[in-house]
């Protein structure tokens, strides 16, 4: 199959596609998402089929608005009209209870639940109100890579096994949404997985809001099935490097003496510093986590296609973002940290 690049004047064309079973990745604010038909099962079933997700893991329905979820949901817990009206258009993911039959199992993963965002992207909300029906859109990667952030990365994971990608250039946030479960029993709202909304900024609409056990000691299971499997994974192995150059140095040193070669991901700051040493480097500019986050998924990408044995990744604080951020890099380091004072002593 053919996967052709639709510009952002071919919406009609995309949104016919999705109206007869086809494949059509999206832009979001966060990253590119894989769209199909949430109600035609059997392209929902290509969509685990050519990212090789496993089947027990839900999917996101992507809507052009509110009113799109008030045909599959009916009772909505106390909250979900502040959220809604703080956060949509946005990063943020809702889960409801869902009245039954209205999606396939393929959708749900046999939950009660589903789970729904509408992105912040005009020519998505724009496919999605020609296509008049609401999509599935997982992260448009091959399972257990890291997620796409331009057209560029799901030609890569996806041509010839999809109709299209239409292109919207680079997202803007760089990782997931952050998904809230407000089925719970408390009625507390759980943070699943950690996004650009924060959960200090969802207090501030909600009140208390918990992250799930799963993100605070790593010996629990998590409830978003999704985040139980490796993600985010380049080939060459990740280590996150926490600390300042000193620390970026002993690792390079130590690496060296390995006869490693050395790619690093980290800000100018850091990476102006080591010119010289190692065989790649990807900067993300600015020392600040929004940037960090923004190219995060591009520059392990990016290193990866580099002849190189082992990525140094720069660490942020786990607070607000820096905790989307590091859940995303430990993934992909497989946890592994190093501090000063830790292997190279
Ligand atoms: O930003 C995003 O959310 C992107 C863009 C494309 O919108 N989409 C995305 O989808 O990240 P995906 O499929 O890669 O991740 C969906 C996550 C998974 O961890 C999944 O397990 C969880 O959401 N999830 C989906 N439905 C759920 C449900 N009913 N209950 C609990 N977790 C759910
Ligand atoms: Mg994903």
């Amino acid at each position: 199959m053919e996967t052709k690049q639709f510009t952002t004047d071919e919406i009609g064309e995309a949104a016919e596609l999705i109206r007869q079973g086809e494949l059509i990745a999206f832009p979001t604010e966060t990253v590119y998402g894989l769209g199909a038909n949430a109600l035609d099962e059997q392209a929902v079933k290509q969509v685990y089929t050519v990212k090789g997700r496993p089947s027990d893991n839900p999917l996101i329905v992507h809507v052009s608005d509110f009113e799109m979820v008030t045909h599959y949901v009916t009772d909505f817990p106390k909250h979900t009209k502040a959220l809604v009206d703080a956060f949509w258009p946005g990063p943020l993911t809702l889960i409801f209870d869902v009245k039954p039959t209205t999606f396939s199992t393929t959708v749900t993963g046999g939950l009660n639940t589903v789970a729904f965002r509408m992105p912040n992207n005009l020519k998505t909300i724009e496919l999605i109100k020609e296509a008049n029906v609401p999509l599935v859109g997982p992260s448009a990667n091959t399972s257990g890579k890291p997620s796409p952030t331009t057209a560029k990365h799901v030609y890569h994971d996806l041509h010839g096994k999809i109709a299209g990608i239409l292109d919207d250039g680079p997202t803007q946030i760089g990782v997931e949404s952050t998904v809230l479960d407000l089925t719970t029993k408390n009625g507390v709202p759980v943070v699943l997985r950690p996004g650009a909304i924060t959960k200090e900024q969802l207090e501030q609409v909600v009140g208390k809001v918990t992250l799930d056990q799963h993100l605070i000691t790593e010996k629990e299971a998590p409830k978003a099935p999704g985040m139980k499997y490796k993600h985010y994974s380049p080939d060459v192995p990740v280590w996150i490097i926490d600390g300042d150059k000193d620390v970026f140095d002993k690792a390079i040193n130590w690496a060296k003496s390995k006869n490693q070669r050395i790619g690093l991901f980290a800000s100018d700051r850091i990476t102006s510093a080591f010119s010289t040493e190692v065989t790649a480097i990807f900067s993300f500019g600015e020392d600040t986590v929004e940037q960090g986050t923004k190219l995060l998924f591009a520059g392990l990408r990016s290193l990866d296609e580099q002849n190189i044995d082992v990525i140094f990744a720069q660490a942020f604080p786990e607070s607000e973002l820096g905790i989307a951020y590091m859940n995303r890099l430990k993934k992909a380091a497989n946890q592994k940290i190093l501090k000063i004072d830790s292997i190279f002593e």
